[in-house]
């Protein structure tokens, strides 16, 4: 795996900080379950990783990480955030206090287990408000998506599922998000020793889907 800055900070935090042999023990057959569900082989499959999107719920995809849109107090919140801190539990938003005392700066990722859903770990991010474009939205919104999947990446995740960061409560036009999302996952995925074989795009409603569609099908962005 390729060192980089990241690398130590995703290290110290991999199963949170009180985890208990027998929480990791349940983690572990969670992963086993989903990859019995997903059809998920710990070898990696023989050809390189895909990207795909699917129009549903984010707190209800069998994958190793599902990506929060987070505030960056790692607290309460609507929409994504709502669904994943309403299906994992009031365990989820003790960890996030817990373990992230100082929240989630925009950009930035955070890792925490996955309660009471179906995944195994939540990677928490916090993307830009839309102020126009020209406050440096592109850049960060990247940088949601390029330092969530290292996370993922870090713990050893093969599938991430993530939600359309930034175009609800902040505003992001869909379309430019999306495009940031796909060319920042394709250049991710284009690495090598990451370790991820799949990576979801979660659509809520029929809008986004076809947007997320219309960009997999054009090899250059
Ligand atoms: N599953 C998948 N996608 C969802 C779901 C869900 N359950 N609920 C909403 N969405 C979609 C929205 O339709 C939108 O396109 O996810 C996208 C992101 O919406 P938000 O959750 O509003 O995220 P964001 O725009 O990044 O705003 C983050 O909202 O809830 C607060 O605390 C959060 O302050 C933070 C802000």
């Amino acid at each position: 795996m390729t060192k980089n800055p990241l690398r130590r900070w995703f290290g110290r935090k991999w199963f949170g900080r009180n985890e208990s042999a027998t929480e990791l023990g349940a983690r572990q057959s969670k992963k086993e379950e989903n990859d019995a569900n997903t059809g998920n082989h710990s070898s990696g499959g023989d050809t390189g990783p895909t990207i795909r999107a699917l129009q549903g719920d984010i707190a209800s995809q069998c994958v190793d990480v599902v990506v929060n849109a987070a505030n960056e107090r790692l607290g309460a919140g609507a929409g994504v955030a709502g669904a994943i801190i309403n299906a994992a539990g009031p365990g989820l938003l003790r960890e996030c206090a817990d373990s992230y005392p100082d929240g989630c700066p925009t950009g930035e990722a955070r890792v925490t287990g996955g309660h009471d859903l179906p995944a195994k770990w939540i990677v928490h991010t916090v993307g830009p408000q839309w102020g126009g474009g020209t406050n440096g939205e592109p850049e960060l919104l990247a940088d949601c998506y390029r330092n969530s999947l290292q996370a993922a990446a870090e713990i050893g995740a093969r599938t991430v599922a993530f939600p359309a960061i930034s175009t609800g409560i902040f505003h992001y036009p869909r379309e430019d998000a999306a495009r940031v999302a796909v060319s920042t996952i394709r250049e991710f995925l284009a690495q090598s020793d990451h370790g991820i074989n799949e990576v979801i795009l979660v659509a809520y409603d029929s809008e986004q889907l076809p947007i997320y569609e219309r960009l997999l099908e054009t090899e250059i962005d």
